[in-house]
């Protein structure tokens, strides 16, 4: 069985291509390497000690995605990762974002349905939720107005999704992630932000090693616990292996509709603060941070109702925040002076 997986040298990609071959697929691997680097696939080798086939494309080119699935008739489905993903550089360019985000799903799709390749396993985000009014947020959620570009392509791009699989061959799943967050065990692949974290886990553990000066939590005057945000934070490999369940599911037909949506968080919410409280306790170290003001875009609290993906999917997720941050942290460590 031969998976495509675009995207597959980035952070949930790579931790993904792990789970798929220890789990007995074959994989090849398509990315531009523009937020990830190629030497992912070698580290991907080390720990399953089987090099994934990989290729350099850029996926918004419809005649190389074409070519590629010419050269390559074996692919039995797709997991697809490929997108640019910062909130805030979406806002501030937003025709990149929907130029590349809509037009490399377009072309992976057009590439399906002329090779008669019927799973796809698509990325999405709890983003196309925005701020629920109701908690935790089930797949029934409305979906509310995107706060940014990038939540936009998302929805967006479940709506391309449903509207092909309905005139074509194509089945799809579409797994609604929550904060994924830490690093696979082997501290051999994890999160790999170029520049400035974005994301808070990766903020702390490169200020408790000393790359950051201070963590500025954004906001702590929301109505929650403590003030600051919450979100449902889900360790990487977790999430991982809900994408070897979904395409599994699609490829024996077990699939009830031709589209599938699942949220995929671990179902508890926790703050900025029980995140911070949580390193300081797996580190044995004081984190250095100080509050600042909200950050414009960020929603007040979210966390995902899970029994859909528990009890349909067959899938739950087995660590906890502590795990999460460790990993997280033994990751950063054996980065180290790389990758500067
Ligand atoms: C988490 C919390 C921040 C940094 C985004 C995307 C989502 C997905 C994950 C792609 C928030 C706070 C953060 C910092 C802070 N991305 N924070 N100081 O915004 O929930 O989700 O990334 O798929 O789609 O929307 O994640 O890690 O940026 O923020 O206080 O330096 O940490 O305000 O409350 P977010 P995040």
């Amino acid at each position: 069985m031969r998976i495509l997986v675009t995207g597959g040298t980035g952070y949930i990609g790579s931790h993904t291509v792990v789970e798929l071959q220890q789990g007995g697929f074959e994989v090849v691997i398509i990315d531009d390497l523009s937020n990830s680097y190629a030497g992912v696939v070698d580290n991907i080798e080390k720990i399953t000690g089987v090099r994934p086939g990989f290729e350099r494309i850029d996926l918004s080119c419809e005649e190389k995605v074409m070519d590629f699935f010419l050269r390559n008739n074996g692919i039995s489905g797709v997991i697809h990762f490929a997108a640019f993903k910062a909130v805030g550089e979406s806002v501030e360019q937003p025709l990149k974002y929907y130029r590349n985000n809509l037009l490399s799903l377009i072309n992976v799709l057009k590439g399906m349905e002329m090779h008669g390749i019927s799973p796809i396993v698509f990325s999405s985000s709890c983003t196309v939720y925005g701020q629920p009014d109701m908690l935790p947020v089930t797949e029934n959620s409305p979906l509310k107005k995107a706060w940014s570009p990038y939540g936009h392509t998302k929805q967006v791009s479940e709506e391309i999704i449903a509207n092909t699989a309905s005139v074509t061959q194509i089945n799809s799943i579409l797994l609604r992630y929550f904060n994924p967050i830490g690093a696979h065990d082997s501290a051999l692949i994890g999160e790999l932000p170029i520049g400035i974290p974005n994301n808070l886990v990766p903020f702390i553990t490169q200020t408790a090693i000393g790359k950051r000066e201070c963590l500025s939590v954004f906001g702590n005057d929301y109505n929650t616990p403590d003030g600051t945000a919450v979100r449902d934070y889900i360790h990487v490999v977790d999430l991982a292996k809900a994408h070897v369940t979904a395409i599994s599911r699609l490829m024996k037909s077990e699939n009830r509709q031709k589209v599938e949506i699942f949220n995929i968080g671990t179902g508890n919410g926790f703050s900025v603060l029980e995140v911070i409280q949580s390193f300081e306790r797996i580190s044995g170290q004081k984190l250095n941070y100080r509050f600042a003001p909200r950050r414009p875009g960020d929603i007040e609290k979210v966390w995902a109702d899970t029994a859909l993906a528990n009890h349909v999917l067959g899938w739950k997720t087995e660590k906890n925040l502590d795990d999460m941050m460790a990993s997280a942290w033994k990751w950063e460590k054996s980065i180290r002076g790389k990758y500067e």
